[in-house]
């Protein structure tokens, strides 16, 4: 990772993922800033990582002339304001998943980062999934025939978070792995949740997409469910495979089956 090596990097936001990035960050880069609103949280990292200064505040981070990218590892909603102040200060930027709640403001930064010609990376972390690279193999390569749907489950008993709904803290991952998989970007989408444990935050929330080929996809996301499951299934004309990241050694399991009606009408929309 000698490229890397050089890059001096600094974070804000230092809690339950952001303790992992950093971690990483440390032995892939030059960490030089950590930021966090919390004097706790500061005082904790400031002991483990006494090489990188320590702030709360973004703007004296970014202001450091030296400081090439920042990292963004803080609840969702603070996300679209950081990742645009540190690109306007013309740092490079990785920021956690979804780097912003509207389509507009996604829109904003990605013109920002372009018309400044710098990086600007989301955190959608199953991209680099061998799994997913096998999944996407097992599509691109027609093994599957014409791919009819695909769904994704991303269910527990978990971490039940109260700023983000299950669909911007779990479904972004399914997203990013259906959009890629498919390669096309849905004509219709729609969401329907309900919240039981905090006041207006979906705990529960099935998606359904629908995209120009005649594709279809759901998503079932939870942190109220019996089954502890991160799965996506792709059902073939000819083949289907399911992507099951519970399991420890057998992830990808193809099943040789397809209703032969199905097979027959290979082609037709
Ligand atoms: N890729 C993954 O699999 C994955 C997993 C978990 C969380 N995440 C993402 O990571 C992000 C952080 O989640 P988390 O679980 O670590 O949350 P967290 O609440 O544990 O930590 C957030 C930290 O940010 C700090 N903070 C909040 N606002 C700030 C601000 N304006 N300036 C500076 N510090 C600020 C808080 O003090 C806290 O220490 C979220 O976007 C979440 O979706 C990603």
């Amino acid at each position: 990772m000698e490229a890397l090596a050089a890059v001096r990097i600094g974070q804000v936001g230092l809690g339950y993922w952001g303790t992992n990035l950093v971690r990483n960050f440390d032995d892939l880069a030059d960490l030089r800033w950590l930021c966090d609103a919390s004097a706790e949280r500061r005082e904790q990292f400031a002991r483990r990582y006494p090489g990188a200064r320590v702030t709360d505040s973004l703007d004296e981070m970014i202001a450091d002339p030296e400081l090439d990218a920042v990292v963004i590892a803080t609840p969702v909603p603070t996300h679209h304001a950081l990742a645009r102040q540190a690109l306007e200060a013309g740092k490079h930027v990785f920021v956690e998943k979804p780097p912003a709640m509207r389509a507009s403001e996604m829109e904003e930064l990605v013109a920002l980062a372009e018309e400044r010609g710098l990086v600007l990376m989301p955190g959608h972390l199953l991209l680099y999934h061998p799994g997913v690279h096998k999944l996407k193999e097992l599509v691109d390569s027609g093994q599957l025939g014409d791919v009819l749907c695909v769904y994704g489950n991303r269910q527990n008993l978990g971490i039940v978070r109260e700023n983000e709904n299950a669909l911007w803290s779990l479904g972004v991952h399914d997203l990013s792995v259906i959009l890629y998989l498919l390669d096309e970007e849905p004509e219709f989408a729609t969401a329907q949740g309900s919240w039981s444990i905090h006041a207006g935050v979906e705990d529960v929330v099935f998606c359904f997409l629908r995209f120009p080929s005649g594709k279809i996809a759901h998503m079932h996301l939870s942190w109220l469910d019996p089954h502890k499951m991160r799965k996506m299934t792709v059902v073939g004309r000819e083949k289907m495979v399911v992507f099951d990241d519970m399991e420890l050694e057998r992830k990808i399991t193809v099943y040789d089956k397809a209703h032969p009606r199905a097979r027959r009408s290979q082609g037709t929309p």
